[in-house]
Order: C-alpha cells, then structure tokens, then sequence
C-alpha cells in the first residue's frame, strides 16, 4: 500500500446547467468547469476526488450535465448526498458500490493507508440532515472492522455547531450520537463535512472536525440573516495530503 497519496475534495457545486444561474445571479455552470480546470493544473494530482453533497443545486435534470463534465477529471471522483440531491436520481449516476442495502449513498475506499468513510447525511427535500438508524449501523460495523486502521469521515452536514446562525439549526441532527459512536474508535482521526459554505475547525476530543468551503459561493460565517447577504464569490477546492501517518490539509482558490 502507498504511503502517501491526496484526496481533493469538492463541496457544494450548486451545479446549474448553462441556461441557469444560481439564484438568478452565480453562474455556477462555468464555476464547476474552473473547479475542474483548477484540479487539473494542481502540480501534484490527487489520487481521486470526493465530492461532498449539493452538487446540483434544485433540478434532477442537471445531474447529466453535471456528469459529462466530471469526465473531465483525470481522476476517479466520489459523489455524496447532499440536502440539494436527489438520492433516486444520484443513485442512477454511480456505481452500485456506492450504495448500501438500504439504498443510502454510504461507501468505503479501502485501498489507501487511511480508511475513508463516506456517510449520507441527507433527508429529502428537507435541509437539515441526520443519520439514519441503519446508516449508524452501517457506520459501527465499518468501524469494527477497520479498529487499528486510521480512518477520516466525510459527510454532507456538520455533526456540530460551528458558530453560525444561519447553519447551526440546519446541521446534522443526530450529531451528538454521531460523537459518542466514533468516540470509541480511537483510529478515527477526522471528520469533514461540506454545507456551511464557509472554512471552519474544531478539535474535539483529540478529533479534527473541519469544513470544505463552497466550490461556489461562501457565507460569512458572522451572518445574522441571508437577507441582502454580499455574498463571497470566491470558490474553493480542498486538498487533504496523506504523507507517512501524516494528514495535512488545504484550501485552494478556483481559478477564473
Ligand atoms: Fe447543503
């Protein structure tokens, strides 16, 4: 097994297709092609991608564009649920190993020296997320196997409160159950979520829980109210570096 290797990550796309603009204003069309051109002229490419949640942003006919263009990535990608997602229409776009028994986007890439979990933290048409029952279940047994194996988690929504008002009501809300489960397993090292279109962490619990900002737009983290919001158009991609038991992390600005 290698003893080193990189993750890019990529986060809330809020991919619309040419004819559309996010909220009538961001074209995150072009914004997801300067994503992808952005990972494709990085010096170093990384092993493959994650994608966390809200790739489209409202319209399950978006994913066939959204799609056509990841082909353009020179590496494997990895597509998560988000609250923006349909999980029926997601589901024909991906493997079928990335799919449980239960239907939830919950997955595993095992071939590196870090475990990598991917959870589904999506409720339908709902934006608030949660883990469900089976999906807890599915996590515990992965974690059992792997006990002495060093494991990082993605997940869509946040399992804690990062401080923002316009967030924190909208996180995942079974988090605290999230905490104690992954408490036991001394091998699970980071948590990395998406949703909060902005950069955060926290150490809790010898535990790094951090964010991936936005592909797209980012809130303020300070905002009292989206109302009259100046939003940041600077979009990120996120590089999480594996290098001999050593994990480093790093925001890259999409280029324009
Ligand atoms: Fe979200």
């Amino acid at each position: 097994m290698q003893n080193n290797f990189m993750i890019g990550q990529i986060s809330d796309t809020h991919f619309v297709d040419k004819k559309h603009k996010l909220f009538d204003k961001y074209d995150t069309y072009k914004r997801f092609i300067d994503a992808i051109e952005t990972c494709n002229q990085l010096m170093k490419t990384p092993d493959f991608y994650i994608i966390s949640g809200d790739l489209i942003h409202d319209n399950e006919i978006f994913y066939k564009d959204f799609f056509e263009l990841c082909n353009k990535f020179k590496r494997p990608i990895y597509p998560m649920m988000g609250n923006h997602d349909k999980r029926k229409a997601l589901r024909s776009f991906v493997k079928s190993d990335l799919i449980d028994e239960n239907g939830y986007l919950n997955y595993t890439i095992s071939s590196y020296p870090l475990e990598i979990i991917c959870l589904d933290t999506a409720i339908e048409n709902v934006i608030e997320g949660t883990l469900s029952e089976s999906t807890l279940d599915w996590l515990e047994k992965k974690l059992l196997n792997n006990t002495n194996k060093p494991t990082i988690i993605f997940m869509h929504h946040p399992p804690i409160e990062i401080g923002s008002l316009l967030f924190d009501h909208i996180k995942c809300n079974n988090g605290k159950e999230f905490i104690s489960l992954i408490s036991k397993y001394k091998n699970v090292k980071e948590v990395i979520f998406g949703h909060v279109h902005c950069s955060f962490s926290e150490i809790i619990n010898g535990v790094e829980f951090s964010s991936c900002p936005s592909a797209s737009i980012q809130y303020p983290i300070g905002a009292k109210s989206d109302k009259n919001l100046e939003l940041d158009t600077t979009g990120f991609i996120k590089l999480i570096n594996y290098n001999d038991g050593t994990i480093s992390k790093e925001n890259i600005k999409i280029k324009n």
